[in-house]
């Protein structure tokens, strides 16, 4: 480590996503609030992270729970208000956990001011240009501008109404028309975010996580998209548009907001910002262009996110990430989960019959194929062993450490993403990762989500009556739960070098065959993944037999399962090794 220049806090931090709304509740309405993450941050704190993630919480008539924002300089009433940030931001310093903002730059609700002034204005009029308003095409103007589909179904073109109730022009939105997208080639929609940004910065966060940036670009005159094949998901259609996806303006809003953190960090010395963004892409060379000293200063890598658990897959990822990071230093978060995709402990245990040769965003939140959940909760085990020696920042997703799975049977009525009705009720979409955490095993308090408050109201998604064998407080002293397994990993840690990278180790299968050993890192057939970062080796098994263990790399430090016999790794199973501890 370069003692002049310690590295910033983030490089290395563990974060702790949080879905407001499903968190804690503290004033018993069903639904997660600020309070209610203020009362529990103790928690997160002896869980071992560095920071928290808040999913939106703005103002938001919660289309797409908050990704449908309508005031960008205030809290969802449903979620408190600011002084509730502000205590929420005390009591974060006071245990020495940053608090990171979502921002959502692509587009805002139909609620914002910004939008209603655009409507108001008329065809023509500046504050239009805020947004791509267009005429339809045909003899009366009754088509829409392109072929562009939705990311969550339908046309991405909406159709507005004149004030005498005469059809208006259209408007684009890219994810649900409520959530019209923003003009970024427009001077005061740019100058706008540059106030959000410092507005938040100036109440204490630390950074911002940016959600979908690769989309902020379109191609100049908005030509037709390439047609999509028959039978495509209505969530894949979008990121096959290539004039919306990862264009030149993705580089214009990085360059331009980093030199906005910069400008602020040089004004308030000792503050530490931190931009990183969602830039989900068709390959790390783009998501790794977009790491640089201009740009953000880390992204995430959602490749473990992504694998299904054939071990090849995870060496490449590991491997991919590491030769990345030789090449420009560029700086690779690693994430398991997050509020889009379907929860690992389901993902992972799909009957290997079934397991898709490689997960797509897709079949990541709407597949229906059988889970073992005791299969899934192994292997999520040792992927948090696989990821948790890892350099670079780590994302958590709240409720991974307590081994929820995806609740998949939500009744129809509950399900609330508009995936569900823009799909044309055929996708489901990401309800099942996001019910509230159970805290306690009383269903009298929602599983303790409402805990302290009388008769509250049912949670905002039912929880299911299983979940209170998961709930924390039934983890908690119990040595052996995923709770105290992730507890281990993140104080491990913790305590481990900060050595930049990882030497991948190339183990041979078995004692027998080392003279084959060079072959078995890209051997498709090898079932282990196995690394070392400083004095730590991580070795997992992702097949079916067991595995002998190297001799020369020291003693077992973290299992993620009981290893019954001295020196054998069973099947999906991980462990460090490493020095004797003291
Ligand atoms: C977020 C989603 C959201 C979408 C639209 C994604 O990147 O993670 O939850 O629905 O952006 O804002």
């Amino acid at each position: 480590m370069n003692t002049t220049h310690p590295l910033p806090w983030w490089s290395n931090a563990v974060v702790y996503q949080l879905y407001v709304r499903s968190f804690a509740d503290a004033n018993g309405d069903g639904i997660g609030d600020l309070d209610g993450i203020t009362n529990r941050l103790q928690y997160l704190a002896d869980l071992g992270i560095d920071a928290i993630w808040l999913n939106p919480c703005y103002p938001s008539p919660q289309k797409d729970h908050g990704y449908d924002v309508a005031d960008y300089l205030n809290i969802e009433p449903e979620y408190g208000d600011l002084a509730a940030y502000d205590r929420l931001i005390a009591e974060a310093t006071r245990l020495n956990i940053r608090v990171l903002m979502d921002i959502v730059p692509n587009h805002c609700s139909t609620e914002n001011d910004w939008f209603k002034r655009a409507l108001a204005a008329g065809a023509g009029s500046e504050l239009r240009e805020w947004f791509y308003f267009r005429d339809g095409k045909g003899d009366d103007g009754s088509l829409p501008p392109n072929n562009w589909q939705a990311w969550f179904g339908g046309s991405a073109w909406n159709r507005t109404t004149n004030p005498d109730g005469t059809p208006g022009q259209w408007y684009l939105a890219m994810f649900t028309p409520d959530q019209p997208d923003l003009n970024w080639n427009h001077e005061p929609v740019r100058l706008a975010f540059d106030n959000i940004l410092r507005f938040w910065w100036d109440r204490g966060a630390a950074g911002f996580r940016i959600d979908a940036p690769a989309v902020v670009g379109k191609t100049p005159g908005l030509p037709d998209a390439p047609p999509v094949p028959e039978g495509t998901l209505v969530t894949d259609i979008a990121v096959q548009n290539p004039h919306v996806y990862h264009r030149p303006e993705v580089h214009e809003l990085f360059v331009r907001w980093r030199s906005v953190a910069d400008a602020y960090e040089a004004e308030h010395p000792g503050r530490d910002i931190v931009l990183i963004g969602e830039t989900f892409g068709p390959s790390l060379d783009i998501i790794a262009s977009y790491v640089n000293e201009r740009e953000l200063h880390t992204t995430f890598f959602f490749t473990l996110l992504l694998n299904n658990w054939e071990a090849h897959r995870w060496r490449q990822a590991i491997q991919d990430g590491g030769n990345t990071l030789a090449k420009g230093g560029t700086s690779l978060a690693w994430t398991l989960n997050n509020h889009d995709a379907q929860r690992n402990v389901s993902r992972l245990g799909h009957s290997d019959a079934h397991l898709p040769s490689s997960f797509t965003f897709n079949n990541l939140i709407n597949s229906h194929e059988p889970v073992d959940v005791e299969v899934g909760t192994r292997r999520a085990r040792a992927s948090m062993l696989i990821q948790g020696a890892l350099p670079g920042p780590l994302f958590l997703y709240f409720g991974e450490e307590l081994g929820l799975p995806e609740v998949l049977d939500l009744p129809e009525w509950a399900l609330q993403d508009p995936i569900w009705e823009r799909s044309g009720r055929t996708e489901r979409g990401r309800d099942g990762c996001r019910v509230p955490m159970p805290w306690t095993s009383d269903a009298s308090t929602n599983y303790g989500f409402s805990d302290g408050t009388d008769a509250p109201q049912q949670p905002w998604l039912p929880q299911p009556a299983q979940w209170s064998e998961l709930a924390a407080d039934q983890q908690t002293n119990d040595p052996n739960s995923m709770l105290s397994l992730y507890r281990d990993v993140l104080a491990a840690r913790r305590a481990m070098s900060t050595q930049p990278w990882v030497d991948m180790l190339d183990l041979p299968q078995s004692p027998d065959d080392t003279d084959q050993a060079t072959d078995n890192q890209a051997n498709e057939d090898n079932p282990i993944v196995a690394y070392k970062r400083g004095n730590t080796t991580v070795i997992a098994n992702l097949g079916s037999e067991p595995f002998v263990l190297p001799t020369d790399c020291g003693e077992i430090i973290l299992a993620s399962g009981h290893c019954p016999e001295p020196g054998i790794l069973p099947s999906d199973t991980a462990v460090w090794l490493g020095p004797a501890r003291q």
